[in-house]
């Protein structure tokens, strides 16, 4: 079965095709981080636009690299939300009426579950049952996994996303977007333990997490800090990400306490941080387990995740009316 999957629910478009077979077919990618760039975030309405510049140029790519003629395709999943609700319906509309003129089934993918299952595109995958902490720009999550679709959830941020809070410190510390990966850069120049911030709700119980204080003590150190005093910033950016991993290690390892599970799934943008992966290893070496991932291009954003998570359900037998709909906000369990 040959599945395509269409990503658009923020600042990448992405389509690839999946085939049970032979696994990737092909992997097509198109990220506007530069289109954003000047902005300093996500415009939603230049990232709607841009997806329908992008998306049709990408879909023949994509059935070129796998050298298919769109007759050779079983069914389309696209992502149809969490995410920005015009990206979302550009990927949703071409999806749905892909599917149709095709003649095959199409499937809405939740974007948070495609990020969890697309460490199943990996030879190294783990067994269920399994612990997932998905950290991405919109979320932070922390479930448990019994079966694919079969989600609980541990815990989960009460305010701003750990990928969020990296974007906001980042602008802070006067960085580019999207501020991730060049706070952890700069964060690799920083002294340890220079500055000591908070990990937020670690000391009560529960998994839940809270990281917007975090970027209000990043903003009074941030205030004081001399012009051109690089250093000083480079060991505020190590001070923040320290906290951030340590915050999100010590919520994984209570995890592992609570359920007895000593494999975990991290994923979503996040997790693609050299950091956190670091503490994550530490974690599990403490507790006789081991933590996966998928490939670093699989943790950010793509359409490989959403291909395979359509498989997924279209193989199970799931199939949308031909009205479709996209949900800006949308609970992993309410699919
Ligand atoms: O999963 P993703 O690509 O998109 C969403 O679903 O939100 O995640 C994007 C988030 C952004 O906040 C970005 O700054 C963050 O992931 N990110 C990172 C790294 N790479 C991406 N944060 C820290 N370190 C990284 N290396
Ligand atoms: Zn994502």
């Amino acid at each position: 079965m040959r599945i395509l999957g269409i990503e658009t629910s923020c600042d990448e478009t992405g389509i690839a095709i999946y085939d049970s077979e032979n696994g990737l077919l092909s992997n097509q990618l198109h990220s506007q981080a530069r289109l954003h760039q000047a902005y300093g975030g996500v415009v939603p309405e230049l990232a709607s636009r841009d997806h329908i510049r992008r998306i049709a140029p990408l879909l023949e790519a994509a059935l070129q690299e796998a050298g298919l003629e769109p007759g050779g395709i079983d069914g389309v999943a696209y992502t149809a939300g969490p995410g920005l609700i015009g990206a979302l319906l550009v990927g949703a509309g071409v999806g749905r009426s892909l599917a149709y003129a095709w003649g095959v089934p199409a499937v809405a993918v939740h974007h948070m579950e495609a990020h969890l299952l697309a460490v199943n595109l990996e030879a190294d995958r783990p067994d269920y049952p399994f612990l997932a902490l998905l950290v991405s720009g919109g979320h932070t999550q922390l479930l448990e996994v019994t079966a694919a679709g079969d989600y609980t959830m541990l815990g989960e941020s009460l305010d701003d996303a750990a990928g969020e809070a990296f974007d906001k410190t980042a602008k802070l510390l006067g960085l580019g977007y999207p501020g991730g990966p060049l706070l952890s850069a700069l964060a690799e120049r920083g002294r340890a333990g220079k500055y000591t911030f908070p990990r937020p709700m670690t000391d009560r119980p529960g998994l839940d997490f809270s990281f917007s204080g975090l970027k209000t003590a990043v903003a009074l150190v941030a205030g004081e800090l001399e012009e051109g005093d690089e250093q000083a910033r480079a060991d505020v950016a190590r001070a923040f990400v320290d906290a951030v991993v340590d915050t999100l290690a010590i919520k994984c390892g209570r995890a592992v306490k609570q359920t007895g599970i000593n494999r975990l799934v991290a994923a979503g943008g996040v997790s693609a941080n050299r950091q956190l992966r670091e503490k994550l290893k530490a974690m599990a070496d403490e507790t006789g387990g081991r933590v996966f991932y998928p490939r670093p291009e699989f943790c950010t954003d793509n359409g490989a995740m959403i291909a395979y998570t359509g498989y997924v359900k279209i193989s199970a037998g799931r199939s949308e009316p031909l009205e479709f709909a996209a949900y800006p906000r949308w609970p992993i369990f309410s699919r």
